[in-house]
């Protein structure tokens, strides 16, 4: 029996995985996501072009691959029919290459404003969520009050929303939020019944199903995890489990049947939204990641915070994940600069330490290693014995470091810019 590889992200989100899934798709028969919901935003380029995905997973573009919706995965049925009909304007009809669990949680439109209200009554402790629903969602989910995309085949659907529906409206009513849901209930109660054009399944049957018939599957993380509901910086995080085990609980595959996990990291740092961030820049250094690496975000267009790479955290996620192989993406934007500054320590009231701190206390100070920068284009280089000597010096500390293999260096947004080793 085959296993399912994972990929997932070890930092705050939008470390490239998008991109990576498509270049690893080749290898695979079914792609799942696990987890998450339309707060991802997953980007691919290929051929001059670009998709953002949310909801749908990133290996629809390769030879026809079906690709899994799980029950872990929260759907907003509006956003899903935007991405689905736009992505069959362009030719990608996926009414037969996509499966949906009927175990996967529905985003209600009071969800979405629920989001909003919990935020604006948090005042400055704002936890900046992407405003989709993500949290009123899995928090009905935890609390059983939940609705599933199988309830979409109930007769009682109507009651079974009426019923959701009230509950949310006396929540804002004791919030005292103001909102008019009548004009997205309507898009919704459309959006449904395109979702049920769609092959509902049960995910955990048809994943387990393929694996014993020898076919390999690769599930697809969302967020990363600094952002996951137990291991992130709560409060602000995000509600799933981003983290391996979501994969588990997300597809309904047994720990053992875990095989690769591929984690990914940026060369450097990013975070959008709030919440704590030890090697954040506030200066010209941090301007230009940020400016050179595009960083804004792929679903709100909000600017992401930026900062040096961060060993202290990449090891705690290599810890909670069991990593197997490293994926590091974006250090073509680092190609001008003079040093690079990796944070293997951090100082806490005048005491170092290499652990995640339950709490990142404003007294953090980061310790650096600094590395001299490789001053070219990475983006010219086809295999690792091209890249420049300073460059092969940062990924060889981080394999070191680490103790996991880079396996795959990613110099460009082009599904092409990829190296493998
Ligand atoms: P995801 O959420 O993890 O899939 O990542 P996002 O798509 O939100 O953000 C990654 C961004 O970096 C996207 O705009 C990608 O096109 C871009 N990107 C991915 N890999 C590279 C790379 O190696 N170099 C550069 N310059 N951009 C990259
Ligand atoms: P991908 O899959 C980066 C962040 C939000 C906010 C926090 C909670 O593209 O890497 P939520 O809406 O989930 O309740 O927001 O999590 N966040 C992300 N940041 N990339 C993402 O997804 C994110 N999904 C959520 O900014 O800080
Ligand atoms: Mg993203």
């Amino acid at each position: 029996m085959k296993k399912v590889d994972v990929i997932l992200g070890l930092q705050w989100g939008d470390e490239g995985k998008g991109k990576v899934v498509d270049v690893l798709t080749p290898r695979y028969e079914v792609v799942a996501r696990f987890q998450g919901g339309p707060n991802a935003g997953h980007t691919l380029e290929f051929n001059g072009e670009k998709y953002v995905l949310r909801s749908i997973p990133s290996g629809i573009f390769q030879g026809g691959k079906t690709n899994v919706i799980g029950n872990g995965v929260v759907i907003d049925a509006i956003l899903f029919r935007a991405e689905a009909e736009e992505l069959a304007k362009s030719g990608h009809d996926l009414t037969r290459q996509l499966c949906i669990s009927k175990k996967a949680h529905l985003i209600l439109p009071t969800h979405r404003i629920l989001d909003a209200a919990y935020e604006a009554a948090k005042g400055s402790d704002k936890i900046g969520t992407t405003g989709k629903g993500i949290g009123p969602t899995y928090t009905d989910k935890v609390s059983r009050n939940g609705m599933r995309v199988g309830d979409l085949l109930s007769p009682d659907f109507p009651q079974i929303y009426a019923r959701a529906k009230a509950r949310h409206e006396a929540i804002l009513r004791g919030l005292g939020y103001d909102y008019d849901v009548a004009e997205l209930e309507a898009q919704w109660f459309g959006a449904v019944d395109y979702l049920r054009r769609f092959r509902l399944v049960d995910s955990e049957y048809f994943i387990n199903s393929a694996l014993a018939e020898g076919k390999s599957v690769l599930a697809e993380g969302a967020q990363g995890t600094l952002l996951d509901v137990d291991f992130g910086s709560y409060p602000f995080v995000t509600s799933s489990n981003t983290v391996c085990a979501g994969a588990c609980t997300g597809l309904g595959v047994a720990p053992g049947r875990i095989g690769e996990v591929f984690g990914i990291f940026k060369a450097y740092c990013t975070r959008v939204g709030s919440g704590p961030f030890p090697t954040e820049l506030f200066d010209e250094t941090g301007d230009r990641l940020c400016s050179i690496g595009h960083e804004f975000g792929a679903v709100t267009g909000r600017k992401r915070r930026c900062g040096w790479l961060d060993l202290v955290a990449l090891k705690y996620s290599i810890m909670i994940n069991g990593v197997t192989q490293l994926i590091m993406m974006k250090s073509d934007v680092m190609n001008d600069f003079d040093t690079i500054r990796v944070a293997t320590a951090y100082e806490i009231d005048g005491r170092q330490t290499t652990g995640f701190p339950y709490e990142v206390s404003g007294s953090l100070k980061p310790v650096h290693t600094d590395f001299e920068g490789w001053k070219c284009d990475l983006r010219g280089c086809k295999t690792y014995d091209e890249f420049p000597a300073a460059f092969k010096r940062y990924v060889e500390f981080i394999e070191r470091e680490t103790g996991v293999p880079v396996r795959i260096i990613s110099v460009g947004p082009d599904r092409g810019e990829t190296i493998v080793r």
